[in-house]
């Protein structure tokens, strides 16, 4: 008798998801953060547990909501959390696809005490935030490694040059000049970059189903 189970081509595979966007505390009641709703990456977990996998979903600040069995969510704020949870995590992950908006900068000094208006022009520094998936990059060992790029110019050289420097499978290439793409919609346009820098565009569709087109590369690619 054939297990109905088997069907699952993701069964007994675990995968690393970081989803939305990440908050850089300015003081204690105020942050930097962008406009990433979190839900490609929350598509992106459903489908994925869907097809049979263990799935780590690492959520920045965000109101999607997923009840699946399959879905372990670790909630963290900032992009230093972020890097520590999915270092936490990759070494026993087959697959990680990191759909976060992480911030690229974070407070030099984050103020202890709410900061005060005056009269005169304020200034904060930046500093550079860790870059998690260029981490992973460098580390991985069996992992199939997925990114994703935001580009609103040069957008498949920019996006071939990401998957190239941080050492990646495939790109995930989220094009904003599109309308109905991108951070407020629940559309997305993609083209999908592997390490061949072969490139497949999809049409315009809803997230879900953008998410079940990324899986159903990834699926093909690791033979799964
Ligand atoms: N990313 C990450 N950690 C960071 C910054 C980015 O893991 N600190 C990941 C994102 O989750 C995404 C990919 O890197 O999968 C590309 O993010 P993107 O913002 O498009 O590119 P950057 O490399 O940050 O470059 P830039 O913002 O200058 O285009
Ligand atoms: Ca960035």
């Amino acid at each position: 008798e054939k297990d109905i189970l088997s069907k699952l081509p993701l069964r007994g595979k675990k995968v690393l998801i970081t989803a939305g966007p990440t908050y850089e505390a300015i003081d204690p009641v105020r942050f930097i953060g962008n406009h990433s709703s979190g839900k490609m990456g929350f598509e992106i977990a459903k489908v994925a547990a869907n097809l049979g996998a263990e799935v780590f979903l690492i959520a920045g600040p965000s109101h999607q909501k997923i009840n699946h069995s399959f879905v372990k969510r670790i909630d963290v704020v900032s992009a230093e959390e972020m890097y520590n949870a999915a270092h936490n995590y990759f070494n026993d992950v087959d697959i990680a696809i990191l759909s976060a908006a992480v911030a690229d900068y974070k407070l030099k000094n984050v103020a202890h005490q709410k900061i005060k208006k005056k009269d005169v022009s304020l200034e904060i520094e930046l500093e550079p935030t860790k870059d998690i998936l260029a981490s992973l990059g460098k580390i991985k060992k069996h992992q199939f490694l997925v990114g994703f790029a935001l580009e609103t110019n040069n957008e498949l050289a920019n996006a071939k040059g990401k998957l190239q420097r941080k050492n990646l499978d495939a790109i995930v290439l989220n094009s904003l000049q599109d309308k109905g793409a991108g951070f407020a919609t629940d559309t997305n346009k993609i083209t999908i970059i592997d390490k061949n820098l072969k490139e497949t565009p999809f049409k315009l569709k809803s997230k879900e189903a953008v998410a079940k087109d990324i899986m159903n590369v990834i699926i093909d690619k690791i033979d799964a």
